[in-house]
């Protein structure tokens, strides 16, 4: 058996956890909007013809904000065609995903979505085709309280309040070849930077977030950063990143280590943005935002990426989620949380059916995958501060990694409440782990819930007949006198509540 002890202290804060790295993204891609969040026809669908179960189970999931509409999607997005009269919206082509686009969901629908699904609006404007000009518009369009022709077109479609979007995303992957417009980072660091100052004199307080590399992979990678934040670092707020974790090689420790790399790609930014903010001696600090995230790699054949005849609404991305897919989702989760100091949005890529957490049928039932569990319970129990947790557990070897720590973990403190949640994924492929947690700086806690998932099939999913099959269960074994002691199963997540003692 591995042996591993924790020592968390309140106060030795790594960072105030921002409810926004619980995001998720809702993108016009495959099923995700149509289908997904939309399906005038299913039997669950409410008046404007969003899915209730959909909706039921975004609230569950805990999501904070939602990022919208793309994703390579919006680099080739007009924001007009999806507002006004529905039998006024034009069809397009959508040369991201070889799909055509109805336009029957929209700005206006996805705003009312939000609402109802209690989530904040995190949107992203088009900088592969347009540009500046539209960008200021469609924040006009969105923001500006009336009097204008476009605060006013948005008034003329129904719309008398402003939406009061805050989180702007400067286009997406602009790094990327396969982007509509894909830029140098000077060409996208000045586009960038033009966009960001007309959306400011537009509209106020809002939060811009530049387009950092679209994975750490990238050739241009690490210099992108630098020169994009060289250029536009007065004007924005974040930087983005987005990382997708694959198992290739069918390894359940590399695998895991996905997580580490995650780690060490969140360090290198941070480093890059307190670099171009050094050459300015600015105190300035740009945030770091994880816009897109998630495993993805089984539903990428030529098939997942694009159908041919341009169909509507294909099956695309549809990734099936399995047991060990959940764990890394969870070790992501800790990363994040780990890096609360800079990591302060982060969207779960993406919500329903395309690589999402959730799953329908069209005109069926929908369910959790693998994935939603360890998100449902760190976006629902994680609040407050992240505690700088003392680690002291056993390493393995995998790839690249000669001493990955066996035992990732993360501890936060609601100064509020007083609750203290405990995250423990325990890497181990084979021995149960001895999790020792000294938590003696909070005085009287008791032990309000503690959860386990594990399964004994690492390929395990959940199904419309199956729905449960992967979900966490009560911890079988833990207990708390000053120390919580728990026995971790081999590859397992693990999430434990302490209250104080009264409460
Ligand atoms: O999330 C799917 C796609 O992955 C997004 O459209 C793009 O930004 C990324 O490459």
């Amino acid at each position: 058996m591995q042996k591993a002890r924790v020592v968390a202290d309140r106060e030795f804060i790594i960072g105030a956890l921002d409810r926004r790295v619980f995001g998720a993204f809702v993108e016009h891609l495959g099923r995700c909007v149509y289908g997904g969040i939309y399906e005038p026809d299913h039997p669950t669908a409410d008046a404007q013809g969003f899915r209730g179960d959909v909706l039921a189970l975004t609230r569950e999931l805990g999501v904070s904000i939602v990022r919208y509409p793309g994703g390579n999607f919006v680099s080739g997005y007009d924001w007009r065609d999806g507002v006004g009269p529905k039998e006024d919206r034009p069809v397009r082509l959508d040369l991201a995903w070889f799909s055509t686009e109805t336009n029957q969901f929209g700005t206006n629908e996805f705003v009312d979505w939000c609402r109802k699904a209690d989530v904040e609006p995190m949107f992203a404007v088009n900088l592969g085709t347009a540009g500046p000009d539209e960008a200021r518009n469609f924040v006009e369009y969105c923001n500006h309280p009336g009097g204008t022709f476009h605060s006013d077109l948005r008034r003329s479609h129904g719309y008398e309040q402003p939406h009061d979007i805050r989180f702007w995303c400067l286009g997406n992957e602009m790094d990327g070849p396969w982007q509509i417009g894909a830029k140098t980072a000077r060409e996208y660091g000045r586009i960038a930077q033009e966009a960001a100052k007309v959306m400011r004199w537009t509209s106020e307080d809002l939060t811009l977030a530049a387009c950092g590399s679209s994975k750490r992979e990238m050739e241009t990678y690490g210099a992108w950063e630098y020169e994009v934040l060289d250029t536009c670092f007065e004007e924005v707020d974040f930087i983005s990143l987005h990382q997708y974790f694959e198992n290739g090689e069918d390894d359940v420790g590399y695998f895991m280590t996905s997580v580490d790399k995650l780690d060490s790609f969140i360090t290198e930014v941070v480093s890059i943005a307190d670099a171009v903010a050094a050459k300015r001696r600015s105190p300035k600090r740009i945030m770091l935002s994880l816009d897109e995230w998630n495993v993805w790699y089984k539903a990428r054949t030529p098939d997942d990426l694009a159908k041919p005849g341009w169909p509507q609404a294909p099956k695309l991305l549809e990734e099936i989620y399995n047991f060990e897919d959940a764990l890394v989702v969870g070790g992501a989760l800790i990363t994040l949380m780990n890096h609360a100091d800079r990591v302060k949005a982060a969207c779960m890529a993406q919500l329903v059916n395309v690589i999402g957490p959730i799953m329908t049928q069209t005109g069926g039932p929908a369910w959790r995958q693998t994935i939603f569990h360890p998100f449902a319970q760190a976006a629902n129990l994680a609040r407050g501060n992240v505690l700088r947790t003392v680690v002291d557990a056993g390493t393995y070897s995998a790839g690249k990694y000669d001493a990955a720590p066996l035992l990732l973990c993360s501890a936060v403190h609601d100064p509020d409440s007083g609750a203290v949640t405990v995250f423990a994924l325990n890497r181990h492929a084979s021995e149960e782990m001895a999790l020792e947690v000294d938590l003696r700086s909070f005085g009287g806690l008791t032990l309000k819930d503690a959860s386990v998932l594990h399964h004994a099939d690492l390929k395990a999913t959940n199904t419309a007949d199956r729905p449960d099959e992967v979900s966490p269960v009560s911890h079988p074994a833990c207990r708390l006198d000053g120390t919580l002691a728990a026995t971790l199963p081999p590859l397992s997540w693990n999430v434990f509540t302490l209250e104080p003692r009264g409460s």
